[in-house]
């Protein structure tokens, strides 16, 4: 059974019972799924102990997004680490940002556009709140999905902008048969949602197939776009080839790339990307 501690302060009495072994930190909103489980396992393969972090951070949520609604699972999700996480970290949002907080991260570079044009607040949240997490538990490595791909090179940023002593390591997205990326998200899909909702990745795929025949990758952007559409997504926010490690606009397949993209299903906003 994991120890479950909801203070930094006993967050760190833990941890540091448990030093000088190797930790490895798997911050996360909770509600578990099979790819938080790869992200502890991929961990637990990679330092002698795991800390998890359950926090549905209310700074990277716009008044109109889905905070209050956002699934809160903690029973079954204590039950899913079991013995995977030797600590399980659930603060209060007073203990994250206490009477009179008033400090915020803002990252440059990789922040710039995609998510940041639909959600401006969310890269200043999840930094403000990654930069506290990793300063409580200074864990040797931490882990992040690929699934938010942005979020992942920003937190790279973060991290080495502010010299923090932690490794990031990206941790490939985990799928359902039919594609579909894994998300708590998914929770909120009617079964009719559902169905829209595994065309997302197929698309993507054709994308990439398409701006590797034609080079055209503007054109492959396009045809994604008015695929998606036309498959029932109720909102196509953006479908983007970046370079894979800046996000920076490209013209050519010269270097790696990414294609990714952002649609609403309903009202159920989905992320995915690809390696292109
Ligand atoms: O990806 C998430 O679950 C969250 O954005 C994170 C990194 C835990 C910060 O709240």
């Amino acid at each position: 059974m994991s120890q479950v501690v909801t203070t930094v302060a006993e967050l760190r009495a833990a941890l540091a019972a448990l030093k000088p072994a190797r930790i490895g930190m798997v911050p996360t909103m909770g509600a578990l799924h099979d790819g938080h489980v790869s992200l502890v396992n991929e961990a637990r393969s990679r330092a002698t102990h795991v800390v998890v972090s359950i926090f549905v951070n209310p700074t990277q949520f716009a008044p109109n997004e889905d905070f209050d609604a956002y699934p809160r699972t903690l029973d079954a999700d204590l039950k899913t680490l079991d013995d995977r996480a030797a600590i399980v970290f659930t603060p209060t949002a007073r203990e994250m940002y206490p009477e009179g907080f008033a400090t915020g991260i803002t990252v440059g570079g990789p922040s710039t556009g995609l998510e940041t044009d639909f959600r401006p607040h969310f890269f200043a949240g999840v930094a403000t709140v990654v930069a506290k997490l990793l300063i409580a538990a200074m864990p040797d490595i931490a882990m992040f999905g690929e699934k938010d791909y942005q979020q992942l090179l920003v937190i790279k940023q973060l991290v080495r902008d502010l010299a923090l002593p932690v490794d990031i390591i990206g941790v490939p997205t985990l799928r359902e048969a039919d594609g579909l990326a894994l998300s708590s998200r998914n929770a909120y899909l009617s079964t009719e949602e559902r169905g829209i909702a595994a065309r997302l990745n197929v698309i993507l795929k054709e994308a990439i197939a398409a701006a590797r025949t034609s080079g055209d990758l503007r054109a492959a952007e396009a045809t994604a776009i008015e695929a998606l559409w036309k498959a029932g997504f109720a909102h196509v926010d953006y479908v983007a080839i970046r370079d894979a490690e800046t996000l920076d606009h490209i013209t050519a397949l010269e270097r790696p790339a990414r294609i990714l993209a952002a649609a609403k299903v309903g009202k159920t906003r989905l992320i995915d990307n690809m390696a292109v």
